[in-house]
């Protein structure tokens, strides 16, 4: 409960983010569960409303290129599947990672969103990649490493994968990243407090530095904090979860934490690249600044503006065929968060 009440308070003092950043700061790179609380008139949002441009802009913010690599050679996302998964649950996610580099989308797109992941650079001046496609999926259909996973052993699960006898996942060190999707029977390591993570893998375990990240079905688990909007917690009364625009409402919740770890890993797939903080050992990325912002005003308890279709469903960005509703990240040549539904893009 620490996490979420802590996560209230930064919502509520938005501006002071850099000194609330030290209390909320998770190990390393964990999607922090931040749903936005609902406005209500006279709190922090009817102040910061008063700013259109808010959006998490700060001059407190400091992100810091800290000289590591980031991706910038065709990014390949090779899929774990780890427990029991549908076909149904599989393709929303499968259309989200193809959608990310599908060019002719009409806007605002997914690419859209990956354009501002592509402003970052590294120390040669190259930037992250804008092509980024399918690699080879992986079953674990039967939980190899059980229903209660580790941090640490999330890198077993891959070790498995890339050691399997039947159809084993390459060992990609050009361009590869890996994610382990849990199903939602399976609890991992501070599951609920944090949604999902990136970090890349210990030779000594794998074999090989490769950047992963974990991102769990949180339907059985805690939907309201990890599928938010599309789920709503306790503590906002009066709030109606929204309708998610592919159906699952964990699994649309889903594509917006595996979006935020994309990002980060692309900008940040070593941890010594792209964050903020002074604690390399708690970094802030480029998503965790952006958290719970869909839109255009986003910031403190509003989620922004986003679009709603005609069955209802709200959503901000169009993928190849479908739409899915991912947070913004954070555009340090502006220095605030950004997203291809800005309304000022339109202009
Ligand atoms: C909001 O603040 C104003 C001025 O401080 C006050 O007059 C008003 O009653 C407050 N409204 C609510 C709903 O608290
Ligand atoms: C590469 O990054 C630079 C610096 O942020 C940016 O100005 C440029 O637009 C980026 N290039 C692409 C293709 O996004
Ligand atoms: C990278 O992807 C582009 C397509 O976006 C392709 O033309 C190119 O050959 C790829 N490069 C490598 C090294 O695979």
């Amino acid at each position: 409960m620490q996490a979420f009440l802590l996560c209230a308070l930064r919502s509520a003092v938005v501006a002071l983010a850099a000194v609330l950043i030290h209390l909320v700061a998770s190990p390393a790179d964990a999607w922090q569960t931040r749903p936005s609380m609902q406005a209500k008139p006279n709190s922090s949002d009817a102040l910061y409303g008063a700013s259109k441009k808010y959006e998490g802009s700060s001059e407190y913010v400091h992100l810091k290129y800290n000289m590591g690599p980031v991706l910038s050679s065709n990014i390949t996302v090779h899929v774990i599947w780890y427990g029991t998964w549908q076909l149904p649950q599989q393709s929303i996610i499968l259309d989200f990672i193809g959608s990310i580099s599908a060019a002719s989308v009409s806007r605002p797109s997914v690419a859209g969103w990956w354009s501002i992941v592509r402003k970052y650079t590294d120390m040669t001046g190259q930037n992250v990649s804008g092509t980024v496609q399918l690699g080879k999926q992986f079953n674990d259909i039967h939980y190899s490493h059980g229903k209660s996973l580790t941090r640490v052993s999330i890198q077993s699960v891959i070790k498995t994968a890339v050691t399997a006898r039947w159809r084993p996942l390459p060992v990609d060190q050009n361009g590869g990243v890996y994610l382990v999707l849990t199903a939602d029977d399976v609890y991992v390591q501070d599951f609920c407090s944090v949604c999902g993570f990136h970090y890349f893998t210990f030779p000594s375990i794998v074999g090989s530095v490769l950047p992963y990240a974990w991102i769990g079905n949180s339907k059985k688990l805690c939907p309201r904090t990890c599928a938010y909007p599309f789920a709503v917690p306790d503590y906002i009364p009066g709030l109606k979860p929204l309708k998610s625009p592919n159906g699952d409402a964990a699994v649309d919740g889903m594509v917006s934490v595996i979006a935020h770890e994309m990002a980060e890993m692309a900008t940040d797939p070593l941890a010594n690249a792209w964050f903020a903080g002074n604690e390399p050992s708690s970094p802030v990325e480029i998503a965790d600044l952006c958290q719970g912002i869909y839109g255009t005003g986003g910031g403190g308890s509003y989620t922004g503006q986003m679009l709603v279709g005609k069955d209802g469903a709200t959503y901000n960005m169009n993928g190849y065929r479908r739409r899915f509703l991912v947070q913004w990240v954070w555009n340090h040549l502006v220095s605030y968060c950004s997203g291809p539904n800005a309304v000022d893009q339109f202009s």
